[in-house]
Formats: C-alpha cells, sequence, structure tokens
C-alpha cells in the first residue's frame, strides 16, 4: 500500500516538480513517507521546489510538542528530504485565537494555489483530516471539536487520554475538495467497514468521506485486510 502510494505521489513530483503536495498525518502514510525519503537518498527525488499544506493540527500543542502534526511531518519527511521548509504549512495550532488561526491558514492555501495531489487517510467514523460526522460540505479551514471516538483513535499516541487535545484547525471539506487529484490511503480489517459505508455507501455529511464520491479524480490505495467488506 504505501509503495503504491509513494509511487503516485513521487510521479506527480517528477511530472511537475514545482507541484503542490497536500499532506495528511495518521499512522496510515508514515509507510509511505519512508518510501519516498528512501527514494530521495537514492537520488530518484527531488524535494527542491515542492510546496506541501499539511491537512490539520492540534489547538494548543506547541510545535516542539512530540505528539503535534508539526514534529510529525518533521520527524516522517521534512527533515529527511531536501524540501525548502520555508514551503512547508501546517494551520497553527500555537495561536489561541482560532478565527485568527484559520483566516491564516486560508491564505496561505490561496497563496500557495491549487493543490496538486491531496493525500488523506480516513478515520473510524469517516473523517478526512479532521472534518467528524455531521460536518458541513463548504467548510473552508476551521476549528474542530474532536469526537468521542477520534480521542479515543487517538489516545495511543498521548500519555493517557486526558492529554488528547479536545479541539483541532482542520481544512474544511471544500478546501480539500478543491484539489485537482485527491489519494487515500487505507489499512487494516478495522477500516473495513468504514471504505465500504465511504466509496459504496449514500453520500452524506455523516460519513464525511462520503463527498469524496463527486470529485473526478479520486484514487484510493487500501491493503486487501481494508477492502475486505467490499
Ligand atoms: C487522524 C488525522 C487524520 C487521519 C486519521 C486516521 O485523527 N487527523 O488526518 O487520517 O486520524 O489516522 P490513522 O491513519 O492513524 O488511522
Amino acid at each position: 500500500m504505501s509503495r503504491k502510494a509513494a509511487n503516485i505521489i513521487s510521479a506527480q513530483i517528477i511530472l511537475k516538480p514545482d507541484c503542490v503536495l497536500g499532506l495528511a498525518t495518521g499512522s496510515t502514510p508514515v509507510g509511505l513517507y519512508r518510501q519516498l525519503a528512501e527514494w530521495y537518498e537514492k537520488g530518484d527525488l527531488d524535494f527542491s521546489q515542492v510546496t506541501t499544506v499539511n491537512l490539520d493540527e492540534y489547538k494548543g500543542l506547541t510545535r516542539e510538542d512530540s505528539q503535534s502534526y508539526y514534529y510529525f511531518m518533521n520527524e516522517n519527511l521534512f527533515h529527511k528530504v531536501n524540501i525548502d521548509k520555508d514551503k512547508t504549512f501546517l494551520p497553527d495550532g500555537t495561536e489561541p485565537d482560532s478565527e485568527k488561526a484559520c483566516r491564516q491558514y486560508n491564505d496561505v492555501l490561496a497563496s500557495v494555489g491549487r493543490v496538486d495531489i491531496q493525500l488523506l487517510g480516513l478515520g473510524h467514523n469517516g473523517h478526512i483530516g479532521f472534518n467528524e460526522p455531521d460536518t458541513f460540505f463548504q467548510t473552508e479551514t476551521h476549528c474542530v471539536t474532536l469526537t468521542d471516538q477520534t480521542i479515543k483513535a487517538n489516545r495511543r499516541f498521548f500519555e493517557s487520554e486526558e492529554d488528547v487535545p479536545r479541539q483541532a484547525y482542520t481544512m474544511g471539506i471544500k478546501t480539500i475538495m478543491s484539489a485537482r487529484r485527491i489519494l487515500v490511503v487505507v489499512s487494516g480489517e478495522d477500516k473495513a467497514e468504514i471504505v465500504k459505508k465511504a466509496f459504496f455507501g449514500p453520500i452524506t455529511p455523516q460519513v464525511p468521506a462520503s463527498v469524496l464520491q463527486l470529485h473526478s479524480h479520486v484514487t484510493l490505495v487500501a491493503d486487501e485486510a481494508a477492502l475486505s467488506r467490499l
């Protein structure tokens, strides 16, 4: 799964060296980033002109916090390749004023131009980025209160459940849908039911990822376990 998805991202970089990549966190893309870093090491990939925008960030975590997505991206990709750090963007989780943080990120997104390929993982409840069930499809960057299910799912990365931030800044569905292409990566049996709902069920805000059925260029890369209910 990771290698196939990495092939798609690397093809994008090779075809358009100054492309804009929309990136995601979570455990699913870790192998993909490792593969991209390996190909960079081998001399097959050049990130020097690439711009990246990340989907989301926890509100209230510092950049040094090992659970922040800023830290995650540095550890998993940015520190391992020749990307220009000035061309990598995430919502500013350290900004306590939600409105300001979201406005600033929308400005960043407007200034970098259209995302060429947006990478997405899939939450167990069908969330993409941190767009939780019952989200509006017309949203741009906004502040969300995480559902109990997401807090529990992400608890494994923190010392205790109390340490999981309750809020996050995320690109909205409208932002995500404006990307030229979308690449969804999913792995594991525990995602099989939601993959079926998202891609073959009704399009509904209760399953945010179901909106992807309306996008004209989506690629789903998954392992057999995640596809086992289809
Ligand atoms: C997190 C992230 C999402 C990610 C999802 C799945 O909460 N905000 O962007 O896609 O949950 O994570 P994982 O890949 O670890 O299952």
